[in-house]
């Protein structure tokens, strides 16, 4: 049986921290879908096709991975693409409330379906994109905490070329 997860977020956009979970992800899994969220009440800065095409890039090299997107409930999601465990990544204390409830309450809907969490890498224990969009907003350097292609996206959205 292949082993698939789905690693599921925003992405808005892909950092080194979401590219590192991928990537050690891959060593306990044979296959990683990386599912973004499409339809939200949630505004994003980036479409979703540009933040596929973003993923895509940052993990050309890398094999097993799939880029999807997805609506309506994870679980849902996961059973249509036959994958027994969702994969998240932990960061500090503020994370563990909110994975607590949502690992709680996919549990509760889909019981077949595991939750795994991989803890940052120490690195990337204080980046999120949210800090890392306000930075590159007011014009701070963020190169190092996103792939390339994500660290040119984010200049040219906020014209900083
Ligand atoms: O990166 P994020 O924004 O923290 O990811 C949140 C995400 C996409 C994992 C979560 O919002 C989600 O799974 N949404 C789909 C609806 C759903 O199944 N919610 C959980 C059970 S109610």
């Amino acid at each position: 049986m292949q082993r698939v997860a789905v690693y599921p977020g925003s992405f808005d956009p892909i950092t080194n921290g979401h590219v590192d979970i991928v990537e050690r992800g891959l060593k306990l899994f044979d296959k990683i879908i990386v599912a973004i969220l499409h339809n939200s009440s949630k505004e994003f800065l980036f479409p979703v096709e540009e933040r596929i095409e973003m993923i895509e890039t940052s993990f050309k090299n890398i094999p097993n991975i799939e880029v999807d997107t997805f609506d309506g409930l994870l679980v849902d999601y996961a059973k249509k693409k036959n994958a027994q465990t969702i994969l998240r990544g932990m960061r500090a204390v503020s994370d563990f409330e909110y994975e607590f409830q949502l690992a709680l309450m996919n549990r509760r809907l889909a019981r077949e379906i595991q939750t795994v969490f991989l803890m940052t890498g120490l690195r990337w224990i204080f980046t999120s994109s949210s800090i890392i969009k306000e930075a590159a907003r007011y014009g701070g350097n963020i190169e190092g905490m996103v792939p390339p292609v994500v660290n040119k996206r984010l200049k040219e959205k906020f014209g900083k070329n």
